[in-house]
């Protein structure tokens, strides 16, 4: 008798250690939020198309979390050094990042795009040879023009996407290379710039999105189930034409 109450303090204890330790520390998410449509700040809001998706997955996983701006570079050592359990900032799963983080399944397919004044004379990737041309550090579209033109002084580099247009807009470069959607959202919403953009299908290659963790980190399971079902119940599709206006195509992520 007298061992069975014990017993059943020590279990009761034990669940009330675990329900305050998991309701009590939210997980940390961080992105860098100079990207729309997927991350940008709206007032001290970060708001987007990443950020709606996240939300729905971390509720169907029935994880607490908050989204920090982090800035891009800073994100992967955050990462690195688990002070955040994942980030979610349109980043592309390639090799490279696989080698030293872990990745989600896939949620979203992009491409490098160019973007220049209206009147330009570039047509296609190469004829960004020779130019100047501007790139936010660290990401795939520098990697794409250091792969076809080498390492050089031409492709500037910038901390976030937003100083790399603003290098377009000041002249100091002829053009920008991000993802297709970021740079097709900053034309239409700024009509008065005059500015194009450019695709290339031949010379930049299809990427898929995921969301990343520290590499052998303990939430990816849950989150990526949870990620599956979103997609696969619709919830996905919902926030896909809330940001995009349009039907996404959700066969391109299972393949
Ligand atoms: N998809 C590209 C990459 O992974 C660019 C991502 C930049 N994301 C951002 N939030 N600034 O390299």
């Amino acid at each position: 008798m007298k061992r069975k109450l014990k017993m059943g303090l020590i279990g009761l204890s034990a669940a009330f250690l675990v329900a305050c330790s998991s309701s009590g520390d939210k997980l940390t998410i961080g992105t860098d939020a100079a990207y729309a449509p997927f991350e940008s700040l709206d007032g001290d809001k970060i708001v987007g198309f990443d950020v709606d998706l996240l939300d729905a997955v971390m509720k169907e996983a029935g994880l607490e979390y908050e989204i920090k701006n982090t800035g891009w570079e800073p994100l992967f050592i955050a990462l690195k050094n688990e002070e955040v359990s994942a980030g979610i900032s349109a980043i592309t799963i390639n090799d490279k990042r696989k080698k030293t983080y872990d990745f989600s399944s896939p949620y979203f397919e992009s491409v490098n795009m160019i973007l220049a004044k209206e009147g330009t004379s570039i047509k296609s990737a190469k004829d960004l040879e020779g130019k100047k041309v501007s790139v936010q550090n660290g990401t795939t579209g520098q990697e794409a023009l250091e792969k076809m033109f080498g390492k050089n002084e031409n492709i500037k580099k910038f901390d976030n996407n937003t100083l790399a247009i603003q290098a377009l807009l000041n002249g100091e470069v002829e053009a920008v290379v991000a993802d297709n959607a970021v740079v097709q959202e900053y034309e239409k919403n700024n009509p008065d710039k005059k500015l194009v953009t450019i695709s290339d299908k031949d010379s930049f290659e299809s990427e898929f999105y995921g969301i990343i963790f520290p590499k052998g980190g303990e939430h990816q399971d849950e989150i990526n189930k949870a990620l599956k079902k979103v997609i696969d119940d619709g919830k996905y599709t919902e926030i896909y034409k809330k940001w995009f206006g349009e039907e996404p195509n959700v066969d391109v992520l299972k393949q």
